[in-house]
């Protein structure tokens, strides 16, 4: 709880609520512990992550044929993600310019190679990867009324909700769009302010690949009431806008998704109609999963050409993936799905190697482990994933730039 975010009076929208209790003087985001102090990402999981995001970057650098390639972690948190991943890189020689994006100040004692910046930087070649970024990017909430009419929710500093006025213009256009409000007492996500976040972040990159991960849904299966919650030190609370917990909301990732092709069909950087698969795959720079320490985790396998996407119906169903794709570009997978393709299994090590090589298998298993909860279903396997492929300007219209 913090004074000044708590002394606010009166009624406001929830995202000017969230705005000013996450990031305004003294915001929850703002505070020495960090995310990390609260709740456990996927970065905060297992190094496993930073390697396959390693994997990931180093296949780009290799499509885009150059051993300098950035890396823009939108939503950096501390910078675990960053340190992880340069970590991860060492061994390849690859030269990594990395940028952490925050709106909490750097952190003290942070990789002096990395450039900490609260804005997302123009015109970069490389990754750019959002892992929990745009949950936390403040939405409005709508409601529909007894007449089924959809109403803005405000909310005060502690919680207390009521319903303001109609919901009009661009946000009424997006919820018949993307969350249409049927039934009296229905409640939404007005996503319009992640979309433009997220189409900002993809228009910034002037070639490579944009991720953005989180847990999220679709529209034929949006939750009826919304998914708006609270995080206060591993626990999940009521949300309340008073800088105290983590507000936090469910992205609408097929929105966003439409958003971020329309940035890149905008700027002529998109991969051509869905043709090419985002073409990362090929020879492996590292192990799979069970690696030792810094190595790069997602060798072969990534790609077989032909494969058809098991998302759990969240990928199209029977879609084929293209020769040497990871997904299609602008179409969420699931976590358990990418990270699988990225080299990153639960499989269980061999009983043989614990009499050839117990410590190494004690690794292995620990490892294995730790791939089962990236992997859950229930879990973080559930996040989705959405690759937007930016193609070079030099690519031209023919296969996708990152094809093999
Ligand atoms: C849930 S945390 C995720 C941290 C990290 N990516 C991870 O996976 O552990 C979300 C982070 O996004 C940051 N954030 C939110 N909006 C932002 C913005 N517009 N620009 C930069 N950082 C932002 C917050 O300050 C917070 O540190």
């Amino acid at each position: 709880m913090t004074d000044e975010t708590c002394q606010w009076q009166g009624w406001r929208g929830w995202r000017e609520a969230t705005e000013g209790a996450l990031y305004g003087p003294g915001g929850f985001y703002l505070r020495p512990e960090g995310p990390a102090g609260h709740f456990r990402t996927s970065v905060h999981a297992s190094r496993l992550f930073a390697g396959a995001v390693a994997a990931l970057l180093t296949r780009t650098a290799r499509a885009l044929g150059t051993d300098e390639i950035a890396l823009v972690d939108v939503g950096a948190g501390r910078g675990e993600l960053l340190t992880g991943v340069l970590a991860a890189v060492a061994p390849t020689g690859l030269s990594v310019r990395a940028y952490g994006v925050e709106r909490a100040a750097r952190p003290e004692g942070l990789d002096p190679r990395i450039v900490w910046t609260d804005r997302v930087p123009q015109g970069v070649r490389g990754l750019l990867f959002a892992n929990e970024w745009l949950d936390n990017v403040p939405v409005d909430l709508a409601q529909a009324d007894e007449s089924g009419a959809a109403r803005y929710v405000e909310v005060r500093a502690d919680g207390t909700e009521r319903l303001g006025g109609a919901v009009e213009g661009p946000d009424a256009l997006w919820l018949e769009r993307w969350w249409p409000l049927r039934e009296p007492g229905g409640r939404a996500e007005i996503g319009r302010t992640r979309d433009e976040a997220w189409a900002g972040a993809v228009g910034a990159l002037e070639a490579g690949l944009a991720v953005a991960v989180d847990y999220a849904h679709l529209r034929e299966a949006r939750p009826p009431f919304g998914t708006l919650t609270g995080f206060r030190a591993g626990r999940e609370v009521e949300p309340v806008p008073d800088g105290s917990c983590d507000l936090t909301a469910h992205v609408a990732m097929d929105a966003v998704a439409a958003a971020g092709e329309r940035a890149l069909a905008a700027r002529g950087g998109g991969p051509g109609g869905g043709e090419a698969g985002v073409g990362v795959a090929g020879g492996g720079a590292g192990q799979g999963a069970g690696s030792g320490s810094g190595e790069v985790v997602g060798a072969g396998g990534l790609a077989r050409s032909g494969e058809v996407v098991g998302a759990g119906g969240l990928a199209r169903s029977g879609e084929v993936v293209g020769a040497g794709g990871l997904a299609r570009s602008g179409e969420p997978v699931t976590q358990r799905e990418a990270l699988h393709r990225l080299g990153v299994r639960a499989d269980r090590p061999p009983l043989a190697l614990a009499s050839t090589d117990p410590a190494g298998y004690v690794r292995a298993l620990a490892s294995a482990g730790e791939a089962a909860e990236l992997t859950a279903r229930g879990g973080l396997g559930d996040f989705l994933w959405l690759i937007h492929e930016v193609r070079p300007p030099e690519a031209g219209s023919g296969a996708g730039i990152l094809s093999p």
